[in-house]
């Protein structure tokens, strides 16, 4: 096997790691204990650049690059995943002559990913839609958040069920309600912000954490809706702050049309449920429009039903009973679902195979080496 000169050792001070380029290829080079050596660069998982990652030893005494994308680890001589994994990155071999590295021409050990039999995400990842062209699936989003033992009545909740009721029994759908307050889901971790490609579909918390309750509302979501009714109080003039840790998690969703030109949202439509006991109905509305959009939603004519009682209206022992009174939020909410179910039929007669996306798409950004193209 050739050995071809890499980098001098002076570049590769002891207890460090790096990428260097060797033609086509990338070596990540590690120097710890006095050893030099080299895997591929590439995380087998997503591509993340190990000669970028923290080096660590676990409790089999060895030491191991983590990916700092999605924290896969590799053994830094044998480029074995740690037991119980089968993966395996790339080892190249690795002579040191007269102060350089050489790095032998092709890998000494090939790269290996294992394909995991049992995927639990299979479902996700395959996008397998439980949307037939009769269907008319109905989720309900309930954002509130409240005690589980000590149970409040919420405005929003209320009307939301009222809604969902209303839509199995005037138009035969199919419903379903989510509180995000009984799943257990993970805050966005910013994968986005080291490298556009470790937002990943399904959501790399997901792949890291099967269990994570954000997979429900994907599946619910992505998979099974024709439509989306999401109800929020206002907190402080915004959506509540279980709304936007859910919505930060959907940037996978979202993401996959930025990175990869590819809508996972088709053919669905989202109306809204916006309470609260003081204002700013509207700047909620414009928000939710805003985000919904931007994850290929449809909305029908007036997709939204809001309450609230003006800036002055601290009269929250009796706002509930107001509104459950009120003969404008029965009637409103009925309307709402019924042109959310009217546009649910149509939009599925919509052929969306390829779907225009006018949103920004990493191919067309510029970078600082590259300008943006101008017109
Ligand atoms: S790319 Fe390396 S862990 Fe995901």
């Amino acid at each position: 096997m050739n050995y071809l000169p890499l980098i001098a050792l002076s570049e590769l001070p002891e207890n460090s790691g790096k990428s260097v380029r060797q033609g086509q290829k990338s070596i990540a080079l590690f120097h710890y204990d006095g050893v030099v050596t080299a895997l591929g660069s590439s995380c087998q998982h997503m591509g993340g650049d190990l000669g970028q990652g923290n080096v660590q030893k676990l409790d089999d005494g060895e030491l191991y690059v983590v990916c700092p994308w999605h924290g896969w680890q590799y053994n830094l001589k044998t480029g074995l995943a740690p037991a119980g994994y089968l993966d395996r990155q790339a080892v190249y071999g690795v002579q040191v002559l007269d102060g350089m590295i050489f790095i032998s021409e092709e890998p000494l050990i090939p790269g290996f990913r294992s394909v995991h039999e049992d995927d639990p995400l299979a479902d996700l990842r395959n996008l397998e839609y439980k949307v037939t062209p009769s269907s008319l699936n109905v989720l309900g989003i309930s954002t509130t958040n409240m005690n589980r033992d000590l149970p409040r009545p919420s405005t929003s909740e209320s009307a939301l069920e009222a809604a969902l009721d209303f839509a199995a029994t005037g138009f035969g759908a199919s419903v379903r309600m989510i509180r995000l307050r009984d799943l257990e889901f993970r805050h966005c971790e910013g994968y986005y912000s080291r490298h556009e490609q470790a937002c990943t579909w399904p959501c790399s918390i997901s792949e890291m954490d099967p269990d994570d309750g954000m997979n429900e509302i994907y599946r619910a979501m992505v998979l099974w809706a024709d439509a989306v009714i999401l109800a929020t109080p206002i907190r402080w003039g915004n959506a509540c702050s279980l709304y936007y840790k859910m919505a930060e998690r959907l940037n996978t969703v979202q993401n996959q049309i930025t990175v990869n030109d590819r809508v996972l949202i088709r053919n669905k439509v989202a109306s809204f449920i916006v309470t609260g006991g003081q204002d700013n109905v509207q700047g909620v509305v414009g928000q939710l429009n805003s985000f919904f959009t931007d994850l290929g939603f449809t909305f029908p004519p007036f997709n939204f039903v809001g309450w609230s009682r003006g800036w002055i209206a601290e009269d929250t022992e009796h706002n509930y009973e107001r509104f459950n009174r009120s003969r404008y939020v029965k009637r409103s909410i009925r309307e709402l679902v019924t042109n959310t179910m009217n546009l649910v039929i149509q939009v599925k007669q919509i052929d969306v195979s390829r779907l225009q996306t006018p949103k920004p798409k990493i191919s067309e950004a510029g970078t600082l080496s590259q300008p943006e193209d101008n017109p």
